[in-house]
């Protein structure tokens, strides 16, 4: 547990186009993102100084806001220049950084046409998971009673805040039982993601991971599928059932926080974690490092 609550450390936020001290980013308890959930969001990892694919969540973010309808009153340019000052203000060249745009207090009910759009940016210092070897070990993983919701019934593409709620109530119950995390099926009863990162599967040689139609296309998952694809890898995106997770070798789950991050169980299955996770990881790590700039 963090020693320092989230709202009590030092350095620098970036509120609606201004670099506050942290203490003072605050907003009001009649806030239209509070009580009815018009909040988007991004996570993205700096690595020695450079936001890994900093336009793609930038882009990200305005999409997630158009899906919720309000538009972010800054372009992605913006955005991205947004987000390389608050590393520079705060000193930080290996951070997390979590931007969030929600809509504000001029109307409090359902309708909130006429509300500002609030733009914040946060970064934080969040290493990655422990060392290599004690990462092979993979985590545990329960299975969710959640299931990602029917894209009729919610911006199921969009990253929101109120997709969240279904996610940390089924990673309390997970790590209530010992687990680190929940696996939620889709609305129609077949594997989807983790409550805060994509899965994948692998089976002889070939890895498999669901079609991401009905929750979020992580921008790790689409480079993990990249670079396997660069690997010579096969990459089956297909429907996967439940009943089928008794039959795959290795496990692993990706997101900007995550990463690449090895499973060794889900629910009552076991996997090994082996040469095709361990090569992907190390394929990521490297991918995310700074890119030398041309001369
Ligand atoms: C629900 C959910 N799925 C998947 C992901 C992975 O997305 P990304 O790789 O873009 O971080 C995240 C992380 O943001 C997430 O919260």
């Amino acid at each position: 547990m963090s020693a320092t609550p989230f709202d009590q450390r030092d350095g620098w936020i970036w509120y609606d186009g201004q670099l506050v001290p942290w203490k003072d980013a605050k907003l009001h308890v009649l806030s239209h993102g509070l009580h009815y959930g018009s909040s988007v969001f991004e996570g993205e990892r700096a690595y020695g100084g450079e936001i890994f694919k900093s336009t793609q969540h930038s882009e990200r973010l305005k999409k997630s806001a158009q899906i919720l309808d309000f538009e972010i009153p800054y372009s992605v340019a913006e955005i991205d220049a947004a987000k390389r000052l608050v590393l520079e203000k705060n000193g930080m060249t290996d951070a997390y950084l979590r931007p969030v745009a929600w809509r504000g207090s001029e109307m409090m009910g359902v309708a909130a046409q006429a509300n500002k759009i609030h733009l914040a940016i946060a970064a934080w210092e969040w290493p990655s998971y422990f060392d290599p070897a004690q990462k092979m070990k993979g985590i545990r993983i329960d299975m969710a009673d959640y299931r990602r919701p029917d894209p009729a019934t919610a911006p199921s593409t969009a990253k929101a805040a109120g997709l969240y709620m279904i996610c940390t109530i089924s990673k309390h119950k997970a790590e209530r039982k010992g687990y680190a995390d929940a696996l939620m099926l889709d609305w129609q009863g077949r594997v989807a993601e983790c409550t805060g990162a994509n899965v994948f599967f692998v089976k002889d040689g070939v890895i498999h991971t669901p079609i991401a139609d009905c929750f979020l296309d992580g921008i790790t998952r689409q480079t993990v599928i990249e670079l396997a694809t660069r690997r010579g890898l096969e990459v089956a995106e297909r429907r996967i059932m439940p009943e089928e997770l008794s039959g795959f070798q290795e496990c692993f789950i990706t997101g900007t926080a995550a990463e690449v991050t090895p499973v060794s169980e889900v629910g009552p299955y076991t996997y090994t974690p082996g040469g095709i996770t361990k090569m992907l990881m190390d394929d990521y790590t490297a991918e995310v490092q700074p890119k030398a700039k041309a001369a």
